[in-house]
């Protein structure tokens, strides 16, 4: 879908060089609008011939981060390689897409000022104009899938690989979702992995244990396909190409079962960026700046397709036989959050600012029932005052807790709600991590967060308690004991069950802590088909599923690694279920 741009009247050169933005930079160094946006000055919703031209000019992101002199780097970051016209706006003030999730207040090269309203007023204007004057288009595919996260992309891969013609839309302008900040890793049971590891676990044991974080609320036949297919979840992402080597154990569970790259790499960046490549190597149409608006359907409530908005092309129409909701959570939407659990209003965010919810209310909408939206998680290590997320998988390496009485006082490694609230009971709501150097080695994502500025280093224990204004000999009397029980494998006063290393040096690391909204566990119901369920009880005919946006499978509150495998589990699922029901909805031709 393609807007012409237009340099004039609305907006004209001699205005272009007067701003401030972007392409008045250009405009002054001589380079034309035709120059970026090409001569036809078209420019489709996912930006791909505009950004082709900043990479012919400036460089790629590697390139750029490699001349780049900054402690922080924007240009090589766990984003991947996004576009260009992410952070850097031709008509409007550029913002570095970091700044959304991170505390850094990066600022950028035409941040914009008070001169650039011509500029807002001519995209208002334009794009008014166009919307009111150009008929709505329509397109059509076999299945648009609403989401480019994990979900969304295993879904499209799997729909493609089954023959089908899929549209996958983002209305971000990059892809990957909460699921590109995954830290920890995916859950499953019984895994080639873990076997070569002599790790001895079972599905039926990752059933019980997901149904008692769960609280028992759980959906229990959408957990035994959770976890009975976990085990080909890692073997799908393994054929994509992905690394699943390395293994953890997350909270809440008996075994090491939470697979991860080699070192501890986070797993969404690198799961991310392996769908990227699987979509880009399959021609899959991926489009971003598009968001889904409205769910089609017939009279019989049977799916007909989806009303998009595109960042430039405006409204328009995909028809399919079949669409899959993989729109994620909400925990990033203060006002639903705050509808539905007022006391979270406030509550910092670890999710991407896309997380808003749409994706429940686009299927409500048409008649889909919606399950557990109360159910809003809490983690209970995040940096500080910052939205950076630090990940259960360093209390699973062997990190502690303690409180600013320099105290453990809880087991690290039981269920999330458990240990936040334990956390919400000490003095300031917060706590701090405590770790030694070979805790610091297994993981190698402790390394950004020292990187980040939120960790505390010191030669000796007494050295980091006062660098974070613990008493010293409490801080020293609970490591030592805590290495006792190392040592006797038995943790007498928290009955952890799992300590995999000491604390010990040359260097102690501190990380200060609290709490943060972290997963919403409702959203529409789901079959084991990934159906979505109507209020009647019956499927929405067309309407697949498949991810965050669903409720039921977590419960009450999830496991920490149980939601990529959700994503990959039911993602496959849906996927595969919508191109078997277009086969047998497409009328062949004679
Ligand atoms: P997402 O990955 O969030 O993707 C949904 C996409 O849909 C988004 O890109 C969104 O912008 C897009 N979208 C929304 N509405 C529309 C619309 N109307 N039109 C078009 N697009 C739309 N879980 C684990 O199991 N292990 C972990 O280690 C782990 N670590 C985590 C760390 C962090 C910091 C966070 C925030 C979560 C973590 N989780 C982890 C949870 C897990 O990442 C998510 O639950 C999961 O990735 C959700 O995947 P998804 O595909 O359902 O949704
Ligand atoms: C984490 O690594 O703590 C996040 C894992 C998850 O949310 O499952």
């Amino acid at each position: 879908m393609f807007l012409l741009l237009a340099c004039s009247p609305a907006f004209s050169a001699d205005q272009a060089s007067k701003s401030t933005f972007l392409s008045g930079i250009h405009k002054k160094n001589q380079i034309s609008c035709a120059d970026c946006h090409g001569k036809s000055l078209a420019v489709n919703d996912s930006e791909t011939a505009l950004n082709k031209n900043c990479v012919e000019c400036h460089g790629t992101l590697e390139k750029l981060a490699s001349k780049s002199k900054e402690h922080i780097n924007p240009h090589n970051s766990h984003l991947g390689e996004v576009n260009c016209t992410t952070c850097h706006k031709g008509h409007g003030p550029s913002k570095a897409y970091c700044n959304y999730c991170h505390s850094f207040g990066m600022k950028i090269p035409a941040m914009g000022s008070a001169e650039q309203s011509n500029d807002k007023k001519w995209t208002q204007e334009t794009s008014q104009k166009k919307s009111k004057k150009e008929k709505m288009k329509t397109e059509s595919a076999d299945v648009v899938v609403i989401g480019a996260g994990g979900a969304g992309y295993v879904a499209s891969i799997t729909a493609h690989d089954a023959g089908a013609k899929v549209i996958l839309l983002e209305k971000m302008p990059i892809t990957g979702g909460n699921s590109m900040l995954a830290a920890g890793g995916i859950n499953a049971a019984a895994t080639r992995f873990q076997k070569a590891r002599s790790i001895q676990d079972d599905p039926a044991e990752m059933v019980k244990e997901t149904m008692k974080g769960g609280r028992e609320k759980n959906d229990p036949e959408l957990v035994k396909v959770l976890a009975y297919r976990s085990s080909d979840a890692v073997d799908f992402l393994a054929s994509l190409g992905a690394d699943m080597t390395d293994l953890v154990r997350s909270g809440g569970v008996h075994a090491d079962r939470t697979h991860r790259p080699v070192g501890g790499a986070a797993v969404g960046p690198h799961l991310v960026k392996v769908y990227r490549e699987n979509a880009a190597k399959r021609k899959i149409d991926v489009r971003v700046n598009s968001e889904v608006v409205k769910i089609l359907s017939d009279n019989n409530g049977t799916v007909t397709g989806v009303q998009v908005k595109g960042k430039h092309s405006g409204l328009y129409t995909i028809k399919a036989k079949a669409v899959i909701d993989t729109a994620g959570g909400f925990a990033a939407n203060n006002e639903l959050v705050g509808f539905y659990k007022p006391q979270f209003k406030e509550t910092a965010s670890s999710n991407q600012p896309g997380a808003t919810g749409e994706g429940v209310v686009l299927a409500e909408k048409i008649g889909a029932k919606v399950i557990d939206m109360e159910q809003i998680q809490i983690h209970p290590t995040m940096g500080g005052e910052t939205k950076v997320l630090i990940s259960e998988t360093v209390r699973g390496s062997g990190a502690i807790l303690v409180n600013h009485a320099g105290k453990r006082f809880v087991n690290e490694l039981t269920t999330r709600d458990k240990a936040s609230a334990a956390i919400f009971e000490q003095p300031d709501k917060s706590a701090f991590l405590i770790l030694g150097e070979d805790i610091r080695k297994s993981n190698v994502q402790i390394d950004g967060y020292i990187v980040l500025g939120l960790v505390q280093e010191s030669d000796s224990i007494e050295g980091l308690a006062s660098k974070m204004g613990v008493p010293a000999a409490a801080l020293a009397a609970t490591v030592d004991s805590y290495n006792k029980a190392f040592d006797a494998k038995n943790d007498p006063e928290f009955k952890r069950q799992d300590i995999p290393r000491k604390i010990a040096g040359p260097k102690y690391y501190s990380i200060w802590v609290k709490p943060g909204r972290h997963h919403t566990m409702g959203g529409v119901k789901i079959n084991t088909e990934a159906q979505v369920i109507s209020t009647k009880g019956t499927p929405v005919v067309g309407l697949y599923a498949a991810g965050e946006v669903t409720g039921g499978v977590h419960g009450w509150n999830r496991l920490g690694g149980n939601a990529i495998t959700d994503t990959v589990v039911f993602g496959r699922i849906a996927g595969a279920n919508a191109a078997k029901f277009i086969k047998q909805h497409t009328v062949k031709k004679p």
